[in-house]
């Protein structure tokens, strides 16, 4: 990965589908003077993710894309990330599946959060999948998007007791506040 060159940052585009907590997240963490990205652009697969009124509220560039037809829409995504510029990228609760061509295009600079300690529980629901199999621990992990599902080297990790009172929501949120500290943390790990 490139290094930080004096006070340049790293033009960076965020892909969403939903809440948008990270994207936000992000946002505050990009605008710290040791940051090495900025924020340049927001993307969804839909209009209805939250998150774009942030993005919107915040006056960051954004843009949903249908993925009806994936090559042509990563075509346009890939004409847009030129044109702004964007060297990295970050998935951020996006969950449409990109394709290898686009991966191999930003080969080693898309990188992914995903709420389970992987490798385990890869895809969905898997907050569920944890306390189904009485897990004693969850977690989250950064990692590189490669051209498999969930499966790209990992950048860092955080365990996450799940205790007998634990619900999938409970353990969602436990989850989300430790995504927010590790998110930021991956990145500063990747540019340092
Ligand atoms: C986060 O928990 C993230 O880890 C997960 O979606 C949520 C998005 O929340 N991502 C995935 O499941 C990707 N496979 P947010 O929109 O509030 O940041």
């Amino acid at each position: 990965m490139e290094k930080l060159i004096g006070l340049k940052k790293i033009k960076t585009a965020i892909f969403i589908s939903g809440t948008g907590n990270n994207l936000k997240n992000l946002v505050k963490f990009s605008k710290k003077i040791e940051t090495p990205i900025s924020i340049n652009l927001v993307i969804s697969n839909t209009n209805k993710a939250k998150g774009l009124l942030f993005a919107n509220q915040l006056k960051i560039k954004n843009k949903v894309f249908n993925f009806q037809n994936i090559t042509i829409t990563e075509k346009n995504i890939l004409k847009l990330l030129k044109k702004e510029k964007i060297k990295f990228i970050c998935l951020a609760g996006f969950m449409k599946i990109l394709s290898k061509g686009f991966i191999k295009k930003f080969n080693g600079t898309i990188i992914n959060i995903h709420p389970s300690l992987l490798p385990k529980y890869k895809g969905l629901n898997t907050h569920l999948r944890a306390i189904e199999n009485k897990d004693k621990f969850a977690g989250c992990t950064v990692h590189y998007v490669n051209a498999k599902l969930d499966s790209g080297k990992i950048i860092t990790q955080k365990k996450i007791k799940i205790t007998s009172n634990d619900t999938t929501t409970s353990l969602a949120k436990k989850v989300l506040e430790e995504e927010l500290k590790l998110y930021p943390a991956a990145i500063m790990k990747i540019f340092n």
